[in-house]
């Protein structure tokens, strides 16, 4: 088996938010129900609280798939998982999490207000909550009171729908929220309104799963990633633990010992005006002190970070040469 275990330590030790222990779904398909697809292959993470949780994958990768697992929607072929310390399905877990599915299915003879309304109702949430928080939900997630009030959503855009959705999703003040491609379908300002959003639920302290393909969104936004493709899951980590050893940096400078200074530098240049330029080899901090003991200086440095998403196609790519290996 070439499951990848998500083996990050537990920085406050606190049990997982979130924890699957090799979590597999079979769906049997066809007219005998007599071929199978194996959406998620033996899937273990954890995810603490208070982190956002990035999953990442290419379509039919299975993200929604564990989600819906997650959310006891589904149930797992085989393997198990907690949420908040609960098996997955238990009931008393539903009043604490809040879910915007990847295609929200709204009414569309509701005005978003009525939605938000039946929304809390399903919550059992008093009126007088209610009349406080379906404002403050509005506010958040910056649809209009007068949208929302008056309009059928059936004439809502495709971003205000997502708003709504959103608002929805935190009814119930939930603790831990699981967004399936919140930022799907939106224009460049509604993704980045989607997450500021996501951001300001990040510093209230809401623990946030949320899948996505598109990473640099989910760069910008999660604490720690998991990278799922065809059901496998193929690296988990921190961002600065799946980046963070691939950070070289790119370094001018001038001074110092032409010698010494091209066993530390790749690719090294001299200009015409003596400066000298290329990336650094060597840890930083030795580096500047060594340069500062040859009488040289540094006059620029820039991290050349590898992005998420190189990261991601490498990461496929490997999978897949394995595979046909
Ligand atoms: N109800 C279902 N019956 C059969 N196959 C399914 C069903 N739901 C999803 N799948 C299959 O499982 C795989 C993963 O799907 P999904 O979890 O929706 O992926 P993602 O959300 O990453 O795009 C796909 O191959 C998809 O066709
Ligand atoms: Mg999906």
């Amino acid at each position: 088996m070439n499951s990848v275990a998500d083996t990050q330590l537990n920085p406050v030790a606190q049990p997982p938010v979130v924890l699957t222990s090799e979590l597999r779904k079979v769906y049997r398909t066809g007219f005998w129900l007599n071929q199978k697809v194996v959406s998620l292959k033996n899937c273990s993470l954890q995810v603490y609280l208070g982190q956002t949780f990035g999953l990442l994958g290419p379509n039919g990768a299975g993200k929604t798939t564990l989600l819906k697992l997650l959310l006891g929607i589904i149930r797992p072929s085989s393997g198990r998982g907690l949420l908040l310390g609960k098996p997955l399905g238990d009931r008393s877990v539903k009043q604490r999490i809040g879910y915007l599915p990847e295609n929200p299915y709204l009414y569309d003879y509701l005005t978003g207000w009525e939605f938000l309304e039946l929304a809390a109702g399903l919550f059992q949430i008093p009126q007088r909550v209610q009349r406080q928080r379906i404002p403050q939900l509005l506010e958040l997630v910056g649809l209009s009171q007068a949208d929302a009030r008056k309009k059928l959503m059936r004439r809502y855009s495709k971003g205000m729908l997502q708003r709504v959705g959103m608002a929805q999703a935190l009814i119930n003040d939930p603790d831990l929220v699981f967004l399936d491609e919140p930022m799907s379908g939106l224009d460049p300002l509604g993704r980045y309104q989607m997450r500021e959003i996501i951001l300001s639920l990040k510093s209230a302290g809401k623990t946030i799963f949320f899948n996505s393909h598109v990473l640099s969104e989910v760069e910008q936004i999660c604490d720690r990633v998991a990278i799922l493709d065809r059901g496998q899951l193929i690296c988990s980590g921190s961002l600065h633990e799946l980046l963070g050893s691939n950070n070289t940096y790119h370094v001018k400078g001038q001074g110092g010992d032409g010698e010494i200074l091209k066993t530390r530098i790749s690719n090294l240049k001299f200009e015409a005006d003596g400066s000298w330029q290329g990336i650094l080899q060597d840890d930083y901090y030795d580096f500047l002190a060594s340069l500062r003991l040859m009488g040289g200086e540094i006059i620029a440095m820039n991290l050349s970070h590898q992005s998420l998403e190189e990261f991601f196609i490498q990461q496929i790519q490997k999978q897949n040469h394995s595979l046909n290996e």
